[in-house]
């Protein structure tokens, strides 16, 4: 048993940002932090953690709890084994009531594993540093590389000798059972019955788990002998399974969060001359395919994600493909690729530490862009390839589950390519059609607050009078999104001051009631609540979030609770959905005002033109469809207009 001290102990220490944030990438906002729950899946942050309180809770799925709990939750731990990890995590030494034989026993296969998996890697780092044949072969051959002794240390790498049993019999000498060498594939049994080294005559490196513990090896070969395998590595154990671990993450975990981006690498040389470089975040998916596992493991830190490729085209072009994987997951891919025959390891020792970084910072491209422009090389000037390639393409862009983010994308790939944004539009629908059509769930169920911003679909419609069904019937819900959000606007910023141009400091209020003047509310409830705010202006009032909140009408009261406590973010929204950094609250608030307002105009321009265009096809009389067209071709100028600045101002 755990002694009540300890446990207070381990309680006061833990911090619970620290704990969650080792499995939840955290952001700020406001008082808390917040972030994607790591318990159902989701794509916008409902889970909350108050640093204060010392707790969390997701807003979406209920969960709930402070440190203790989200281990025991999360890692699927015991009472006691939680407050042993954490303990561990910080160097709270715990005291046990009753230290018995059975309590040791009792301590489970899996902690059996990890220890004669750490012992192990203490003996192969003795090696390295210590032995005559650790200096001599493993610790020479790390430096011919060009490694430095700081990387080699940080790291942990090591050196197994090469003779049968090495590492078995120091293991065994040192009370470690020979199951446990086994387990861990540290150890194999021959048909005598005996055990021999898996790791001989290699250089090894350890690999973590994300808390740092030892749980696989790989060792390189130090023969130029094709006949040898390169690497061999630790088979699949309990605390080994190759799919959802990545070289390194260990010890870029902090780097990747501080950063925001995750560099990728093929191979464990690559993470370490990365590192060299002073750049820390960096991890390998070591030789696998990246897996889907690994993805949301480095989805917990960042939603950027920088591949470092090989220079080497063939195997550029084979895991293009495989890439389209992270776009699904929403993350965001940027590429970096290295002159024929170089990889990053090889790069960094030719051109220096220095010089690499830069190459990397300068280098790195979109990974949509980047793989439109290889397959345009290739294609040249043929049609038909070039038409395969587009197709391509766009299926990767129908991949992002952004729609904003995805007509970026069209936009500049129109340009590329040099095809009409319009003819890609209309296979990223068909695309997205098909697709919407397999999903048994629809994907845009009205789901205000979590999108109040909805992405307005008729991004994707720009062929106007042309576009699809579908298509308009989604653009009336998001145009009840859009007047939603004016109301969250409204609430939350009415009363502030509009300290931009043209607005006369006065009140974000007065501003947004002010440009509402020509628009007709078509949401009953968003209409009351506008006409409510209006009228109190009128009365030379300024109405506070208060008085929605506790207003009698309780559908006012509920929508002022959903908007006021909407798991929003400003900042974050405007990053993900148009790419663009704000930078600093007084800008983010201008940037949503006049970004809201905007849009809603934008929509209701939009419907107009809809409608217009049904009234022409339906006119039989030529004058009056002269008119009608005369009356489009006005509305379509507006819109134009609006579209522009909706362009221009958000980024201003
Ligand atoms: N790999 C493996 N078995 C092999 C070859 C490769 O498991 N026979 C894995 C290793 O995790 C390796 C990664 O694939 O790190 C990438 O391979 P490679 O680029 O060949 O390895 P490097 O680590 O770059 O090795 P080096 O530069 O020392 O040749
Ligand atoms: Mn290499």
């Amino acid at each position: 048993m755990i002694t009540a001290e300890t446990i207070e102990k381990i309680k006061e220490t833990a911090r619970i940002e620290e704990v969650v944030g080792d499995f939840v990438s955290l952001k700020k906002r406001g008082s808390s932090l917040i972030g994607n729950c790591p318990f159902h899946g989701e794509k916008t942050p409902s889970f909350h953690v108050s640093v204060n309180k010392g707790i969390y809770k997701c807003f979406g799925c209920g969960v709930a709890g402070d440190s203790v709990r989200f281990i025991m939750e999360h890692e699927k731990y015991s009472y006691p084994e939680a407050l042993k990890f954490l303990a561990t995590k910080y160097n709270i030494e715990v005291e046990e009531t009753v230290e018995s034989k059975e309590n040791i026993e009792l301590n489970s296969a899996r902690e059996s594993l990890y220890i004669v998996s750490q012992f192990a890697a203490g003996f192969f780092e003795d090696q390295l540093w210590n032995s005559a044949d650790g200096k001599a072969i493993g610790l020479s051959y790390f430096k011919e590389r060009g490694f430095r002794e700081d990387i080699i240390k940080k790291f942990n790498l090591g050196y197994s000798p090469d003779v049968w049993d090495a590492l078995t019999l120091e293991a065994v000498k040192n009370q470690h059972s020979e199951e446990f060498l086994e387990k861990t594939g540290l150890s194999i049994r021959n048909d005598k019955g005996k055990l021999y080294d898996r790791f001989r005559g290699r250089v090894m490196f350890p690999i973590h788990n994300f808390t740092g513990r030892v749980i696989g090896f790989g060792g390189r070969t130090l023969k130029t002998d094709k006949n040898v395998p390169k690497y061999v590595n630790s088979p699949e154990s309990d605390i080994y399974h190759k799919s959802n671990v990545l070289y390194g993450l260990f010890h870029a975990k902090k780097a990747i969060r501080d950063q925001d981006n995750c560099y990728l690498v093929e191979g464990y040389a690559d993470v370490l001359a990365v590192h060299q470089a002073y750049i820390e975040n960096v991890v390998a998916s070591s030789g696998t395919s990246l897996t889907i596992e690994q993805i949301k493991l480095i989805a917990r830190f960042t939603q950027n994600v920088t591949i470092l490729y090989d220079g080497d085209a063939a195997g550029i072009k084979a895991s293009l493909r495989g890439l389209d994987m992270i776009l699904e997951e929403g993350l965001n891919v940027k590429v970096v690729s290295f002159p024929d025959g170089d990889d990053p390891d090889s790069y960094m020792h030719k051109v220096g530490a220095g010089a690499f970084k830069t190459y990397i910072e300068e280098q790195r491209q979109d990974f949509i862009l980047y793989k439109a422009n290889i397959l345009l090389a290739e294609a040249g000037k043929d049609p038909i390839k070039k038409a395969g390639i587009i197709r391509d393409i766009v299926e990767s862009i129908a991949k992002i589950p952004d729609n904003i983010k995805a007509s970026v994308f069209i936009k500049e790939c129109s340009h590329l390519l040099e095809i009409e944004e319009r003819v890609l539009l209309t296979e990223l629908n068909a695309i997205k059609v098909a697709k919407s059509k397999k999903a048994v769930a629809p994907q845009r169920a009205s789901s205000f607050p979590s999108h109040p911003d909805m992405p307005p679909d008729d991004l994707f419609a720009e062929g106007g009078p042309s576009a699809e069904p579908e298509i308009a019937v989604s653009q009336v819900s998001s145009d009840i999104l859009q007047e939603q959000e004016i109301v969250r606007l409204l609430l939350t910023f009415g009363h502030e001051l509009a300290t931009w141009e043209q607005t006369d400091n006065m009140y974000i209020g007065s501003f947004i009631i002010q440009n509402l003047s020509d628009v007709t509310f078509e949401n009953d409830l968003c209409k009351r609540i506008v006409d409510y705010y209006r009228n109190e202006l009128e009365n030379g009032q300024l109405p506070t979030i208060n008085q929605f909140l506790r207003s009698e009408d309780a559908e006012i009261a509920n929508l002022a609770i959903t908007v006021s406590t909407s798991e929003y973010s400003l900042s974050e929204n405007w990053l993900n959905k148009h790419q663009i950094y704000v930078k600093d609250e007084t800008h983010n608030i201008k940037s949503a005002v006049l970004g809201g307002l905007y849009y809603l105009k934008k929509h209701k321009v939009d419907s107009m033109l809809t409608d217009l265009m049904n009234q022409i096809k339906d006119e039989k009389d030529v004058t009056n469809q002269e008119i009608l067209l005369g009356r489009y071709a006005q509305v379509k100028n507006v819109e134009r207009s609006i579209s522009k600045f909706l362009g221009s101002v958000i980024v201003k």
